[in-house]
């Protein structure tokens, strides 16, 4: 039998999402464990928040890189260091190249504020209001090198309810956020360790 499989989160700020994960992952019959955290800054709140919950985390500072693929290089080595299988983006700010997705193919998740393929890119809540939508909410997809784009493995609606502002908003869909990106991971998991037993 195959142990969990190694799952890598990045993230550059609050990091509610990878603590969405870190918690599903507490159950035993879980399919993933969250192997590492990495962030692109290294004031991110999300680290404190990994390691206060016992799971390793690391800053790579973008900007003390020569480039993107030197930081790409160094985010690939220390989630490989760690035995890195799957990776989740998890409000990670920072647009990937071609070659890094490509190295996670199949591999590797976002979470998206919107019901993709609406409103791709950012400030989604406020631009959900602007359009006037009647309905919002939150999309898991693989990544691909087009943005905000790849195949979708789970997507959660949230009315837009009178009187919202952006912030209310944005809290609504979060906690169909934190619902649905475990299940997400769950599915990927369980797809990559039936992958890798019938290879
Ligand atoms: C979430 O709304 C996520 O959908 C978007 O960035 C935000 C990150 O929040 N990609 P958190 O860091 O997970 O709390």
């Amino acid at each position: 039998m195959m142990g969990r499989v190694r799952t890598g989160v990045l993230i550059s700020g609050r990091g509610s999402n990878m603590g969405a994960l870190i918690e599903a992952a507490r159950r035993a019959d879980f399919p993933a464990e969250i192997a590492l955290v990495l962030s692109d800054k290294p004031d991110a709140a999300g680290i404190a928040a990994a390691r206060a919950a016992g799971v390793a985390a690391k800053a790579l500072d973008a900007r003390q890189f020569a480039g993107k693929p030197a930081f790409e290089a160094a985010m690939t080595g220390a989630l490989e260091a760690a035995g890195v299988e799957v990776v989740c983006l998890a409000g990670f700010m920072r647009i990937l190249s071609a070659a890094f997705v490509e190295r996670w193919r199949g591999r590797i998740l976002n979470i998206h504020p919107s019901l993709l393929p609406d409103l791709k890119g950012l400030h989604t809540h406020e631009r959900a209001l602007a359009e006037g939508r009647a309905e919002h909410g939150c999309t898991v997809h693989f990544v691909t090198a087009d943005l905000d784009a790849g195949p979708i493995l789970a997507q959660a609606r949230v009315p837009v309810l009178p009187g919202d502002d952006a912030d209310r908003l944005a809290g609504r869909v979060l906690v169909e956020e934190h619902r649905i990106y475990p299940q997400a991971l769950e599915a990927a998991a369980r797809a990559v360790r039936a992958a890798v037993n019938s290879a």
